[in-house]
């Protein structure tokens, strides 16, 4: 069972400036809610229970997100406002622990993981989930980290989400070499190989690992002994490949399909797709879309 996982939110945003200047990128709202909520959502509704935020003192307002705020509470109750009220308390379930540590310098995404190291402990397997991409299961009757928290459970082989990227591509992403065939959608698969950002040349396959990770607590250990990679930076994909080694890695191939909301263009198509199917807003907002459509 995996009930922990981490989500690191430290990065400055630079793709998202201006919007990002003063806020931090992961509360840009889509709809009616910051991007970040709708990860937390995803992984508590694939039975994750403790979040870990890898954080900077630039981003209370993410730590604010998820706490209670007394004050709004008591006077939305004072004004029988109930509906928001409650809105508002489901943002965190009860049974669900938000907890944050601090990346003291940022030094890559292996080093922001490896920052979770005395809150997980060597010893539990856990997900990691990046803020930036958000996955869009509609109408799947399993989402894919669901999908890959069962994989693991079955095999105890680590999982890293991919899906097919064009070529010129290829060197923005981790790359997969896929052992044999590649999986189909829902499917998993071992690897010979995942490189971080490949020239288009080298690259051993299209299939880019697409922010979500399942791994076991031995990946601590190999990221504290793992030195800078691609960027100069401690790269998660570089301490994976040494577990492939090890033990063998697995790559999911998603069923859903992801938004990057690490960049404006994004963001815009995940309000287009969240508009547009939700339940207070979907309808008028369709007709909206209808009519600038016509307008041209
Ligand atoms: C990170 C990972 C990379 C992965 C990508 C998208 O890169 O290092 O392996 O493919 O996220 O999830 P970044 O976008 O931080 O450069």
């Amino acid at each position: 069972m995996i009930r922990k996982a981490v989500l690191p939110v430290a990065g400055f945003g630079t793709r998202c400036l201006p919007a990002s200047k003063a806020i931090p990128k992961e509360m840009i709202t889509i709809v009616d809610r910051p991007v970040i909520q709708y990860v937390v959502e995803e992984a508590v509704a694939a039975g994750i229970r403790d979040i870990i935020l890898v954080t900077h003192g630039s981003k209370g307002a993410i730590e604010n997100h998820f706490d209670k705020n007394f004050e709004l509470e008591a006077s939305l109750e004072a004004k029988g406002k109930y509906d928001l009220l409650a809105e508002l308390r489901s943002i965190v379930p009860a049974s669900v622990n938000i907890i944050s540590v601090r990346q003291p310098e940022p030094l890559g995404l292996g080093h922001a993981v490896l920052c979770a190291r005395p809150v997980i402990g060597d010893a539990s397997p856990f997900a990691v989930l990046l803020p930036d991409v958000l996955v869009d299961n509609r109408d799947q009757p399993r989402t894919d980290l669901a999908g890959m928290i069962a994989s693991f459970d079955a095999t105890g082989r680590a999982q890293l989400m991919v899906e097919q990227v064009a070529a010129e591509d290829v060197s923005k992403y981790g790359i997969v070499a896929p052992r044999g065939e590649e999986p189909q959608a829902g499917e998993c698969c071992a690897l010979d190989g995942v490189v971080e950002k490949p020239d288009t040349v080298s690259a051993p396959s299209r299939l880019a690992v697409i922010g979500r990770y399942i791994l076991p607590g031995e990946i601590f250990t190999l990221l504290a002994e793992t030195p800078p990679g691609a960027g100069g930076e401690i790269q998660l994909t570089d301490a994976i490949e040494t577990l492939r080694q090890q033990k063998g890695v697995d790559a999911w191939r998603m069923t859903g399909h992801t938004h990057d909301c690490g960049h404006q263009l994004g963001y815009l198509e995940a309000t287009l797709a969240y508009a547009s199917r939700h339940p207070r807003f979907g309808q008028e907002f369709r007709a909206l879309l209808t009519r600038y459509a016509a307008e041209g």
